[in-house]
């Protein structure tokens, strides 16, 4: 084989694999070192048969009578020591590949930008990381086991087998193939079962997860039955899978087992003839038939490894499909690190579409906040607020057009550092099951149970949050659905409280709460805007009335700009808003 054919079959991922598999060599050489100790001993096995019978049974001699168990304890030692170093070294390798892949896929995920996740479903992720690993790790151990073990005790048991008997060898082998011919195929058809086995438990894994963390949903469109029949489907399919599978497998056994008694009765008849003739010894006779048959699980396992490798270079190509990815926020090689902590926002045309292919969702957007005023942005629903504040912190790439916070263009600033000085309570409140203290020192890791407390108390979330059975060390799981909309986002407002950075976002932070606690919060908010350069997104438009300046999104485009009393003289878009929400409250009073 020259190198460019070899370059063929091995693709760069399959150069990187092996180069992971290199990395643990030491282990592998170990590994491979009682690889052969084994292969060595099983066609000892073999071969001690015919001093057995020849020497013991045949010819009475007393010292082999004695000799002969001693070499059998000591080989069947070797044998089964071997394989239990071999088998924990190669599980070592293998699970140690498995942690690799699974560190590098979570730390590659975690980085990748939120448009990632708008295209891969989470159950998705979360199979490459739990089964994808899985199926690499048992070709990597199958594969190298295979192609070391079972091509020794192949190697060891056909010069056994020449040994014993050539002319006998010839033979066999000339029958010997075609008992082994139907493994390829059934383990073609076993694979291919197996593939749409684990793709269809991917999308079980994928459907699970959507209808348990939407069970509310589910449950207030009473869709029980619904999903139920759409559950059944899908065991159904499994169960078609495995069963056909199964097929495969034990229809496999049974033809192997006649063709190979086929094969066993020609050496019979033709070994047994020359041992009649007294060409050969009943000793060499079995030992020569012990070979013939232990050769049959080597071989069967190296005709399946083709199969097991194709289904791990499968696994492989999806889990490097994410590895590989490329991070679309990129960064300069020396970028710069914000030190300022007031710092003014502008947007220069900005345009923006979360995909090429897509609709602008934003159009040429100017506008400027000086360091510690209030921005308002108001307009209605669907009209980019929330996209636009998104690309602040760089969560999308801008399409056309510049952000520069302070005097920096945001693409030559740190991402980490841009970060850093931006403060978000985002539309939907976000918590992680840890404890209440926990969730609110993810503002600002670091903080001293004392900040968060005073975090909580200027989100007025103290009161709340003394009454959980276990106070601030309540686990936010551990309430499950306890906790109100408007709980959870004051704890998200506590949170983004301590983390104290000069650019703030709130995108409607005080949407789900009752007009009492939203006086409370709108309190806790003006101090924190206080001195900060802060976007506010509100729908009630009488939370903006700290605003310095007001802009109106419709379709994406900034169409109204000024102050509360400017726009309600301009008498267009937001004084129709405004008169819209009056209207409202006047028809609740009525
Ligand atoms: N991840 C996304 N991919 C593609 N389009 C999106 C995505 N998120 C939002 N959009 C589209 O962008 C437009 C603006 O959405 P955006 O969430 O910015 O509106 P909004 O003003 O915040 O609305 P609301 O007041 O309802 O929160 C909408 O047409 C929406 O369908
Ligand atoms: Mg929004």
């Amino acid at each position: 084989m020259n190198f460019l054919s070899l370059n063929k079959i091995f693709g760069q991922r399959e150069k990187k694999l092996l180069k992971i598999i290199a990395n643990h060599k030491k282990k592998l050489f170990l590994a491979m070192f009682f690889m052969i100790i084994v292969a060595g001993a099983t066609a000892a096995t073999a071969y001690i048969i015919k001093p057995m019978l020849d020497d013991i049974f045949i010819n009475k001699d007393k010292t082999k009578l004695f000799f002969i168990p001693l070499v059998t304890i000591l080989i069947f030692f070797l044998k089964g020591g071997g394989t239990y170093a071999q088998e924990y070294l190669m599980n070592y390798v293998g699970e140690e590949i498995i942690r690799e892949f699974r560190n590098s896929l979570y730390e590659k995920i975690i980085d990748l930008p939120l448009s990632f996740f708008h295209e891969q479903k989470t159950g998705t992720l979360m199979s490459r990381i739990t089964n994808d690993v899985n199926i690499v790790k048992s070709m990597v151990s199958i594969a190298v086991t295979s192609l070391l073990k079972d091509v020794f005790t192949v190697i060891g048991l056909i010069i056994v087998i020449l040994y014993m008997d050539w002319k006998l060898a010839i033979g066999a082998f000339a029958i010997l193939p075609m008992a082994f011919y139907p493994i390829l195929i059934f383990g073609r058809r076993v694979r291919k079962y197996s593939t749409s086995y684990q793709e269809a438990m991917a999308r079980l894994n994928i459907f699970l997860y959507e209808t348990f963390s939407g069970i509310k949903i589910l449950k207030t469109f009473t869709m029980e039955e619904f999903e139920k029949k759409r559950f059944y489907i899908k065991t159904h399919e499994l169960f078609k899978f495995e069963m056909k599978s199964a097929i495969a497998k034990t229809l496999s056994s049974p033809v192997m087992e006649f063709l190979g008694g086929l094969g066993i009765a020609f050496v019979v008849w033709f070994g047994g003839s020359r041992v009649v003739a007294g060409i050969s010894t009943p000793g060499t006779f079995f030992s020569f038939l012990t070979a013939v048959m232990m050769i049959y699980d080597p071989v069967k396992r190296l005709s399946r490894l083709n199969s097991t490798v194709q289904e791990g270079l499968a696994a492989i190509n999806r889990i490097f499909d994410v590895v590989e990815r490329e991070t679309h926020i990129k960064e300069l090689k020396k970028p710069i690190l914000l030190k300022e902590n007031s710092l003014k926002v502008e947007f220069k045309d900005v345009s923006f579409a979360y995909d090429l292919s897509e609709k602008f969702v934003l159009n040429n957007i100017n506008f400027k906040v000086e360091s510690g005023n209030i921005i308002a942005i108001v307009g209605v629903s669907g009209g980019g607020k929330t996209s636009l504040v998104n690309l602040i912190p760089r969560f999308y790439d801008i399409s056309h057009g510049n952000i520069f916070i302070g005097d920096h263009n945001i693409k030559d600033i740190a991402l980490t550092s841009l970060r850093q000085k931006i403060s978000i309570v985002t539309q939907e409140p976000i918590l992680f099951n840890e404890t209440v203290t926990d969730n609110i020192r993810y503002g600002r890791i670091g903080a001293s149970d004392e900040d968060v407390k005073i975090a909580a108390k200027a989100a007025y979330a103290h009161d709340f949050i003394e009454k959980f059975p276990k106070g601030y060390n309540t686990f936010v799981g551990e309430l499950g659905n306890r906790l109100s909309g408007g709980e959870k986002q004051r704890l998200c407002i506590a949170r983004a409280l301590i983390k104290n950075a000069p650019i703030l976002i709130l995108d409607e932070a005080t949407s789900s709460l009752d007009a009492e606690s939203e006086k409370l919060v709108q309190k806790a908010l003006v101090n924190l805007m206080k001195g900060r350069t802060t976007f506010v997104i509100a729908h009630r438009l009488s939370t903006i009335d700290h605003a310095t300046q007001i802009i109106v999104l419709k379709n994406g485009k900034l169409i109204e700009k000024g102050t509360h009393n400017q726009l309600m003289k301009d008498k267009k878009e937001y004084f129709k808003l405004q008169n819209m929400q009056n209207v409202r409250k006047m028809d609740m009073k009525h």
